[in-house]
């Protein structure tokens, strides 16, 4: 193993600093009892648990790591606790409450959605920022809703009751549903509460959540976009970071403190707890947790599966959105006006393009597919030495090598179809609109297609504002031509099988994009008549709807069949992978992957090795702003207040012992998308920080979580409260919230 890892793991345990200084060679007793101590340990770092269930060894490896308080302060059902302060934001990310009237802090790109909604050419509040003056000033965010968590329940028994060997998948299936659906009818609950049970370790274990979703939120504050978003697609998914990712809302209720629709008698929520924030200073090793809402890892995956992840599928996704964004890039930087117009699609795309790249470079670069394959080399000694277990189990590897290699082709379809054919191409995304129209009218009638019809306008005009439909032809160009050459002949619809040079792609979308349909008034005058058999008939001849069709027949009849059928099996035998790794390591303790349900990770403040010979601190600072400043860069241009700010050094009381203010910081605590918005709470359970964002090298942590370079990136909160105080002149915030010194 490496030294730096030995060291790594001593600095972990002991918050030795001079591990160096130790002798290796003479040591070599204590570092057995180490790596024993370690890898038969509980903790292999990493890890997102539900909050109800680290009491115990969890808490105590918590407080070894330096947390100071008991578990019991974080989850609580007799009295408030920090989950009382914690929501999640919009459906996607996660928000906190700070402040005893209801303030809520998330980061800048989880608000951007509502704050682009209450924005308008005159008034661009992400252009300029916004900070209310007074609670009259606080924008409605219509559609924006928040939820807590009440409590959490343990229901397994209850759900797989009378669930057994001799039931079939889908009988199995039916009756968990059946039991779900019981379940959830007889639990009590206030009627402002809603029950959701989830499936957790794929399906071993089930737990009841009961939780409470407030739907007046509000705009309270937020910096320039300039700020926020400093360095955007550039240092996107990178350490060292810059950029202020907050934005501040206000949750408002009814006069009892319950939800209620907007309306403006509603007043500010008072809540069951907030959290303090802390101003002292942050160092390398000090404690830190995250308690928020993260959205999918798959950390248990066999090696065969991750292999196929990282080596073969995002290969294929990244290439057909690098196509895109070459594509678009080069419009871009040619023209001011459509820079602007396309800058959210292409950080949409660029978004995930970029964390795969990382991804897949961190797998091979930390040789997970081998380290996974050695574990499972110990699972099969381990079950050579306990027949029952391995008459269960010892099949279970085999089956997952044949399963995977017949899912291969399949998998990379069903991603290929997707990223081409919908991810990118606004057009086409369009046209398989205009075909679920016709599927919903041919099927459920004409109250399907004008339901649908209500959603699909608007969603229209919005999509039609920012297409560029010479732009959209020719990224159409270059991803059917990719597709066409580089996918499994079975899967190419036949009007592409003759194309083989550029200007026969040119030809063929030339022939698709040469319609009236690229023109929203005549596209949705059509969709809008009272005449749907005409309008379908119109939708009928249209090159780009024929051929949106022929696509989605491939998928229908090639892909999707196999590609669902294998993965039903997968995913069963990934339930009983789950629990034969439970059984067969029972020193070992196994956190449920991410399922958007709230969890509480932890880790300590750490820099890392990105690549030999170079560390990463692991705090930027406001000086590391001004020296990526471009001014008139669309990523890395401020505001002239901002460099004024600067450079009077008016920082209040927001700087650390270096004299200057900290912008960003890393620790080690493992996190995933969904966990933008979750508060960096410090030992006492203070909030230190707001998570947005992990380092490149180590974004495989959604598969493989490696303590030695998986970070998550936070704003440190005194940048945060610089900015309100001294950018916004927002006082009367700093005037609620709690600061401990
Ligand atoms: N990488 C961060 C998160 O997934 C931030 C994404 C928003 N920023 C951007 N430049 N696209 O998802
Ligand atoms: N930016 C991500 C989000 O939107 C969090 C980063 C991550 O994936 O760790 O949730």
């Amino acid at each position: 193993m490496h030294y730096l890892y030995y060291r790594y793991l001593l600095k972990v345990l002991f918050n030795c600093q001079n591990i160096e200084k130790i002798n290796l060679m003479k040591r070599i007793p204590l570092f057995t009892i180490l790596y024993l101590f370690i890898f038969s340990s509980l903790f292999a770092q990493g890890g997102m648990w539900l909050p109800n269930t680290i009491k115990g060894n969890i808490e105590k490896d918590m407080q070894r790591l330096g947390m100071k308080i008991p578990a019991d302060d974080i989850y609580n059902t007799t009295k408030s606790s920090i989950k009382d302060a914690i929501v999640q934001f919009g459906g996607g990310c996660t928000g906190e409450v700070i402040s005893p009237k209801g303030l809520l802090l998330t980061n800048h790109h989880c608000g951007y959605g509502a704050i682009q909604r209450l924005s308008t050419v005159e008034n661009n509040l992400l252009k300029n920022g916004y900070w209310a003056k007074s609670f009259k000033e606080e924008l409605p965010a219509k559609g924006l809703t928040v939820t807590f968590v009440n409590r959490i329940e343990d229901v397994t028994d209850k759900i797989l009751k009378n669930i057994n060997k001799n039931l079939s998948p889908n009988e199995k299936q039916s009756l968990i549903d059946k039991n779900i659906d019981s379940l959830s009818k007889a639990t009590v609950i206030e009627d402002y509460q809603t029950i959701e049970i989830k499936p957790f370790y794929y399906g071993n274990k089930y737990y009841l959540f009961v939780k409470t979703t407030y739907k007046d939120i509000r705009l309270v504050g937020v910096g320039p976009e300039a700020i926020g978003k400093f360095g955007a697609d550039t240092d996107n998914w990178m350490w060292p970071r810059h950029n202020a990712d907050f934005s501040i809302f206000r949750i408002y209720a009814d006069k009892n403190n319950l939800p209620a629709g907007y309306s403006k008698d509603n007043i500010p929520y008072t809540p069951k707890h907030f959290l303090p924030i802390s101003v002292k200073e942050i160092n390398e090793n000090d404690f830190t947790m995250v308690f928020g809402f993260p959205g999918r890892t798959q950390e248990y995956l066999p090696s065969i599966a991750v292999d196929q992840i990282a080596n073969k599928l995002d290969p294929v996704r990244i290439a057909i959105r690098k196509a895109a964004l070459d594509v678009m890039g080069k419009y871009m930087r040619e023209d001011e006006a459509t820079r602007l117009k396309y800058a959210s699609k292409f950080a949409g795309i660029a978004n995930y393009w970029k964390k795969w790249i990382g991804e897949s470079q961190g797998i091979n670069r930390v040789n997970a597919v081998e380290k996974k394959k050695e574990m499972e080399m110990e699972f099969m000694q381990r079950l050579d030495k306990n027949p029952k277990a391995k008459d269960k189990y010892g099949n279970l590897l085999t089956e997952f090598d044949s399963l995977y290699t017949a899912f291969e082709p399949y998998n990379i379809a069903q991603n290929s179809i997707y990223e081409t054919f919908y991810r990118s191409i606004d057009f086409m995304r369009v046209m398989s609109y205009l075909n679920r129209l016709k599927r919903y009218y041919k099927n459920n009638g004409e109250k399907a297609y004008n339901r649908f019809k209500g959603r699909l306008l608007p969603y229209l005009r919005g999509m039609y504002k920012n297409l560029d439909i010479t732009i959209d032809k020719n990224v159409f160009t270059a991803l059917v031509k990719k597709y066409a050459l580089e996918s499994k002949p079975e899967f190419v619809p036949a009007s592409l099988k003759n194309l083989k040079t550029d200007k026969d792609f040119r030809d063929f979308a030339n022939n698709i994009y040469n319609t009236k349909f690229s023109n929203y008034k005549y596209l949705a005058a059509i969709i809008d008549t009272i005449n749907i058999e005409w309008a379908i008939s119109m939708f009928e001849k249209e090159p780009g709807f024929i051929f949106a069709q022929e696509i989605n027949k491939i998928s229908d009849i090639k892909v999707s069949p196999k590609y669902n059928e294998l993965s039903t099996n997968i995913n069963a035998l990934q339930k009983k992978y789950m629990k034969a790794l439970m059984e067969v390591f029972p020193e070992k303790s196994f956190f449920p992957d991410a399922n958007s349900t709230i969890r509480i990770t932890y880790g300590q403040v750490k820099g890392y090795h990105p690549r030999d010979a170079v560390y990463y601190e692991p705090v930027s600072h406001i000086e590391g702003v001004i020296e990526k400043y471009k001014p008139g860069d669309y990523e890395f241009d401020l505001p002239q207040k901002f460099i004024n700010l600067y450079n009077s050094r008016d920082f209040g009381n927001y700087t650390d012992k270096s004299g200057s203010v900290p912008v960003c910081f890393i620790a080690t605590n493992h996190t995933t998308g969904g966990n933008s918005g979750s508060p960096a709470l410090d030992a006492e359970g203070n909030l230190i920080g707001l998570n947005f964002d992990r380092v490149w090298e180590g974004t495989m942590s959604d598969l493989y979580y490696d303590p030695s370079i998986c970070r998550n990136i936070m704003v440190d909160v005194r940048y945060i409260l610089f900015l309100i105080e001294k950018y916004g002149n927002a006082k009367r915030l700093l005037e609620e919230i709690k600061i401990m010194r």
